[in-house]
């Protein structure tokens, strides 16, 4: 008899996915709800397959020595309810539906907008108290004010489809946006958040929690918003800070604040609850028949192709490389993902376009696969579930052209792999190496040649090529007990006095003062932190 692949439902999930469930042969369901500790971990022990939205946290204690679960599938976007690391290393496939929800919440962020906008919430909760009152909810109209999208994925950049149909000038900012990707969609694209503070009437955000934008909008913001703004949030709790909306809103300097996510859930009290101008939902931005249906339809045949033909689609913890192909390539992924996540630091915002280029034996591998790790870690830090199947994908959807060339001409090293990135009307170029297979090196910064270890903390500095330069630094680094590990520095020609880089490989990342001091040096154009794995980790999607 054929082996029966048992799958536990960890949170309400539209008939339609169950349905499809219970249909398949050799599937089996249960549905357990509402599970934390102890019992959700015994559960999950029972089970080849998980399907959850975001009620259950699937934490590393929740997977602790669990060897009969195989894979775990999100219906919905957001997986921070899932430690992938953990799910990694047991070899548990974390996949996700990443596009069933994206109208249904572009649609709540704009009736939250609405609903702001013409105090639905409060003057409905005066009518049932016994009031007619026409005079108090006075409103405001949509059309001609300013929108700030913060955030132009798949549903900011929906959110900016329905917005300029409701005649709202749109201003946006994501480090990940094509020009004329944005010019196709109405939208003014603008250097960084703050520029646009204080130019909007309504600001919503749609970018996934990350140490950036947590705390976007804090005290320290409310000074330079435009008064009377109007805030949502439809993505993630923490990126608007709560008590800062509620101080910003009893001095009058926010009209409206909406929020369908909070830093807490389940959030059951806030001191903005009850707070004229605010309207606020229970998560609820997926919520929609369509959108529940589509997830729990998409999420369950996930799980049914898995076990019933090993196929794996939307994994944001594996790729789906064969394992003597990714064995091949271990080496050079992990450098490629590497040069992809400097390059992201180091031209931060406003990327246009990206080229590569492969040179000498490491252009006759599956270079395609290598490009797709670079673009894995450009985005790694924008995109919550990003890695090597996906990446090309998204900056295709952000209008951002990568290609890439090969030569299998030698150069000064056997393999190595160029990178440009032009962004804010600058191009950026690196190259990197492997030592010894498996030591990605860098190589390259600038079109000048140095020799840095591509892990841990690097501080990158351009500079003219003076002396007393690295003296200068190492006493400050000195000062601030920072210890270095490494330094190299290149410069464009053999004569000094001409442009320079140099890159340390620092022991602990510098406080801001230092960082202030190096800057303050008369001969340093530029200082750049760039923070990488440690050396020897790799990403989950390689198998770290
Ligand atoms: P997405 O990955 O398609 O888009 C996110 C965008 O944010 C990317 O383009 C990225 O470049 C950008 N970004 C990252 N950091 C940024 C920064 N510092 N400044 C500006 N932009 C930045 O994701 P999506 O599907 O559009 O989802 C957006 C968010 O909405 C996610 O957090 C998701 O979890 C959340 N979400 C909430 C609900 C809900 O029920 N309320 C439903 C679905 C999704
Ligand atoms: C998501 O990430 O998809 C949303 O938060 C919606 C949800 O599943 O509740």
């Amino acid at each position: 008899m054929a082996a029966v692949h048992k799958i536990v439902v960890l949170d309400p999930l539209a008939q339609e996915g169950l349905d499809l469930l219970a249909a398949t042969p050799g599937i089996e369901y249960e549905v357990r709800t509402g599970l934390k500790g102890p019992d959700l971990h015994a559960t999950l022990a029972e089970f080849d397959g998980a399907i959850l939205r975001s009620g259950v946290k699937i934490t590393a204690d929740a997977l602790e020595g669990n060897r009969r679960l195989k894979a775990i599938v999100r219906a919905g976007v957001g997986t921070d309810n899932i430690d992938r690391t953990a799910a990694t290393r047991l070899g548990i496939v974390v996949m996700n539906t990443p596009t069933g929800n994206t109208l249904s919440t572009a649609e709540h962020a704009i009736a939250m907008m609405m609903a702001l906008s013409r105090n639905i919430a409060p003057a409905y909760q005066s009518l049932i108290e016994g009031r007619w009152d026409r005079s108090k909810y006075m409103g405001t109209q949509l059309a001609d004010k300013t929108l700030g999208i913060v955030g132009l994925g798949r549903i900011g950049q929906a959110v900016a489809r329905i917005a300029k149909a409701l005649q709202l000038r749109l201003i946006g900012y994501d480090p990940f946006l094509a020009q004329d990707r944005a010019e196709e969609l109405g939208v003014e694209l603008v250097a960084n958040v703050r520029d646009m503070l204080p130019r909007v009437d309504y600001l919503s955000v749609h970018t996934p929690l990350t140490n950036e934008t947590r705390d976007l909008i804090g005290e320290p913001e409310l000074d330079i918003l435009k008064p009377g703004v109007r805030l949502v949030n439809c993505a993630r709790g923490g990126i608007y800070n709560e008590a800062a909306l509620a101080k910003g809103l009893a001095s009058g300097r926010i009209a409206g604040v909406a929020l369908d996510v909070y830093a807490e859930e389940p959030c059951k009290t806030s001191p903005l609850f009850g707070m004229p101008g605010v309207v606020c939902t229970p998560h609820l931005g997926a919520s929609t028949e369509e959108a529940q249906t589509q997830v729990a339809v998409e999420g369950a045949q996930l799980l049914i192709d898995f076990f019933t033909t090993g196929a794996i689609r939307h994994a944001i913890n594996m790729a789906a490389i064969d394992p003597k192909t990714l064995a091949g390539l271990k080496g050079y992924l992990n450098l490629a993902h590497r040069l992809g996540l400097l390059m992201a630091q180091w031209a931060k915002s406003g990327v246009q376009n990206c080229s590569l280029r492969y040179r000498g034996e490491v252009a006759a591998k599956e270079t395609q696969l290598l490009t797709s790790a670079f673009a894995a870690g450009l985005l790694e830090a924008a995109c919550e579930d990003v890695n090597i199947v996906n990446a090309e994908v998204l900056l295709r959807e952000r209008g951002i052209e990568l290609k890439s060339e090969r030569t299998t001409d030698v150069g000064a090293f056997s393999s190595s792999m160029s990178a440009q990135v032009s962004a804010d009307g600058r191009t950026y170029a690196a190259a990197g190496t492997l030592f010894g297979n498996v030591m990605p090196r860098l190589v390259k910064l600038g079109g000048h040649r140095l020799e840095t270890y591509l892990d841990g903390t690097l501080l990158l500095f351009e500079h003219r090529d003076v002396p007393g330069i690295i003296g200068a630094i190492g006493t400050i680094c000195g000062r601030h007990n920072v210890n270095i590990a490494q330094m190299s520095v290149g410069r464009a020609t053999d004569k000094p006095g001409g442009e320079a880089v140099g890159a340390l490989n620092l022991d602990s990342q510098p406080p801001d003062e230092a960082l202030e001091e190096i800057r303050a040096h008369r001969a340093i154009k530029t200082v750049t932190i760039i923070k990488l794995p440690p050396a020897g980790k790799l990403p989950d999607w390689l198998g770290g």
